[in-house]
């Protein structure tokens, strides 16, 4: 069996056990076939050129890192990925920051990783990149002579062609990915908006009846779908096993008879955070009988600091969130709690599984794993209430289940509340058993089973769960 090399601009701490189902189920693979993990370090090298790359090994994964200047910093990460590339796929055309210069330090950094990654690459690996940071990497691997197959699988939406053909660079960017074998996207909607900005932009032709694609060389290439997931057995398990930790149990204690409401997203702008509290408010108003009786809990960490609309958003829904303390609390009762922090996996799964609803309500999501996890960690004989929005990708599986609201409509998101805390068990049970079904079958280990097999159909590798 080939080795696998994966290639992301995060990679996990390989000294801290893993924090989520993408890292347990690239750590699973790559232990199987032996490989490497490769990516930017988190850290900067300030105005110096970056050195060479740090390997650390773990069993048999070698993690290769390398830090990254200042410039290619402010160019690469906050600049073309995260203020253009971020914004357009989550269609926000209005925050879309195109400067050129920033398109150029990201191609040049793609360029960079490329060049590290070339000495480590042996005839047989397999390499799979990860996100829209490194959209052009195949390409800067081809141009010096990499014949392997290589995958690539987009985690953020991709975007209806006109949004996307608003980007000054969106051709040179489309042509370079024509360089994968296999591009792997969230949902057949995400799937058929790259096909059509392929077919628009003349890159490709996709032959009659046939899944692949030739670009205008006769390179052949596939485009597919596949839906992420998470680790649903051991989220399920630390859900039951975390009511004995002493945090849960104090924020337990400090709830009563009340009905929780959470909500968990990093703050983002793609989240609909203010639309979402304005929802919340507008419940409260119109069903005042509940005030005294839920909790609504919005866990919020901050999240890339180093960009403008980050900052201003910090505000703006701290602000609200003390708004809606201060008008609509009463000397006895708070109707929410925000909270600027991180949580530990097990703390947050019972966090989940003491949840009446849960809201996750994104303006765009590719996929959202908050609502997989809120499923995933309920008790099936008393299950809480998802409120999805129908742009999370998510909502293409668990949408008959979840309650689907427009995440836009503030009125439809306080309607969807009132239903959630108000539902019969025996309609929230039969809601969850469909929902648990899927989670059941696709989990991120079949997922990362499907995108190798596709990516080598020789080799299909069943991957269970993570190394013992
Ligand atoms: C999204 C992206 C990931 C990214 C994560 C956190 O989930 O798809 O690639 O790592 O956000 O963002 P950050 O900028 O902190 O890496």
């Amino acid at each position: 069996m080939s080795r696998l090399i994966v290639v992301s601009n995060r990679v996990p701490d390989p000294d801290r056990a893993p924090a989520g189902g993408l890292a347990v189920a690239l750590q699973a693979a790559l232990h199987d076939r032996g490989g490497i993990w490769m990516g930017w370090s988190g850290k900067s090298c300030g105005e110096d050129e970056p050195g060479p790359l740090a390997f650390q090994q773990q069993g048999s994964i070698t993690y290769a890192l390398s830090d990254l200047s200042e410039r290619d910093l402010s160019e690469y990460y906050n600049g073309f990925a995260n203020s253009v590339l971020w914004p357009l796929c989550h269609y926000r055309i209005d925050l879309t920051d195109f400067a050129r210069r920033d398109a150029q330090g990201y191609f040049r950094v793609n360029r960079f990783f490329a060049q590290r990654l070339l000495p480590l690459i042996q005839e047989d690996d397999l390499i799979w990149v990860h996100d829209y940071h490194l959209m052009p990497l195949a390409d800067e691997l081809r141009r010096l002579g990499v014949r392997n197959r290589i995958g690539f699988f987009m985690h953020i939406p991709w975007p209806a062609p006109d949004v996307y053909l608003t980007l000054p660079m969106g051709a040179r960017l489309l042509q370079s990915m024509t360089a994968y074998d296999l591009l792997g996207f969230q949902t057949e909607n995400d799937a058929a908006n790259f096909r059509e900005c392929l077919q628009r932009g003349e890159l490709a032709t996709r032959r009659a009846g046939e899944t692949d694609f030739v670009d205008t060389t006769g390179r052949h290439f596939q485009v597919g779908t596949f839906p992420i997931s998470i680790d649903t057995g051991n989220f399920a398990r630390l859900a039951c096993q975390g009511v004995r930790n002493p945090t849960v149990r104090k924020f337990r204690a400090t709830l009563g008879e009340q009905q929780l409401i959470v909500g968990v997203d990093r703050l983002d702008y793609s989240k609909g955070l203010v639309q979402r509290l304005n929802g919340y408010r507008r419940f409260l108003e119109t069903q005042p009988h509940w005030a005294g009786h839920v909790t609504y809990l919005q866990i919020t960490p901050k999240s890339r600091s180093g960009v403008h609309e980050y900052d201003s958003l910090q505000r703006e829904v701290a602000e609200l969130a003390g708004h809606i303390g201060g008008t609509m609390g009463r000397l006895d009762w708070a109707p929410m709690r925000y909270v600027n922090r991180a949580f530990s996996q097990q703390v947050l799964a019972c966090i989940y599984r003491m949840a009446n609803v849960a809201l996750v309500t994104p303006l765009r999501d590719g996929m959202n794993l908050v609502a997989k996890e809120y499923v995933a960690a309920q008790d099936p004989e008393d299950p809480g209430v998802l409120v999805l929005s129908r742009f999370a990708g998510a909502a293409a599986e668990l949408g008959p289940g979840a309650l689907l609201v427009n995440p836009y409509d503030e009125d439809a998101i306080a309607q969807a509340i009132t239903q959630a805390v108000s539902m019969p068990r025996e309609e929230r049970q039969r809601r969850h058993a469909r929902m648990m079904e899927g989670l059941t079958h696709n989990d991120v280990f079949h997922w990362c089973t499907d995108f190798l097999g596709r990516l080598a159909p020789s080799q299909v590798l069943p991957l269970k769960g993570p190394p013992n």
